[in-house]
């Protein structure tokens, strides 16, 4: 499989608009709807100072979006969604590896890159392991559904030392002070 990626242009927003209907997204804290995600796009926080979105192409065909946010800040995020037909094909951890890679390499003052995800998320929780992710915070009860369920949110982040060494520095939980 050849997988790409391009930045999303201009005249991509109703394939935009394509691509978000045209699959579920079930960790996702809303539900697209076509007016809403014309006026996101308009609003800029597909491709402003503080965010920039790519596809992934998979043999030439959208397979994925990336949605880096938070640009300006020392921390960016992101956003990732695999189409349904796409998913279960190694292109999560394809496009995580790339991300990492892009921002560390694009933002040279950056120390970490951090992504959150739904506690049940599965799929993604294991792309975040995979790509040398660490789990760093578990909000309780910090992620409302649509459907009215609320789930835990867990954010995961990678270090720039870690990236550049192919290292995961594992993180102290166990760290409330002791009185002496
Ligand atoms: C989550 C998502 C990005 C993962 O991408 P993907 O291309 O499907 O993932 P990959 O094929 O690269 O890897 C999936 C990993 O999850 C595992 N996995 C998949 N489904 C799973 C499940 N239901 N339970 C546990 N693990 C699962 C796979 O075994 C694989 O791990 P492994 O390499 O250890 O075997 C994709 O499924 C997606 O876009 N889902 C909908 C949107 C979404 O949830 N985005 C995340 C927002 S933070």
């Amino acid at each position: 499989m050849q997988i790409e990626y391009k930045r999303l242009a201009p005249e991509d927003n109703e394939k935009l608009v394509d691509f978000l209907m045209s699959s579920q997204w079930p960790f996702h804290a809303s539900v697209p709807e076509p007016d809403a995600i014309r006026q996101r796009v308009a609003s800029g926080v597909y491709d402003d100072a503080d965010n920039r979105t790519f596809w992934l192409l998979a043999d030439g065909e959208r397979a994925g979006l990336i949605r880096l946010t938070d640009l300006t800040d020392p921390t960016p995020m992101f956003d990732l969604r695999i189409s349904s037909k796409w998913r279960g094909r190694g292109l999560g951890k394809a496009a995580v590896r790339w991300l990492t890679e892009y921002l560390f390499n694009e933002f040279p003052e950056i120390r970490r890159v951090e992504g959150q995800t739904r506690g049940d998320n599965a799929a993604m929780r294991a792309v975040f392991r995979a790509c040398g992710y660490i789990k760093e915070a578990h909000y309780r009860e910090a992620w409302p559904s649509p459907d009215g369920s609320v789930h835990a949110c867990i954010a995961y982040a990678i270090l720039r030392h870690d990236w550049a060494t192919g290292t995961t520095t594992p993180l102290v939980w166990d760290d409330e002070p002791v009185r002496t």
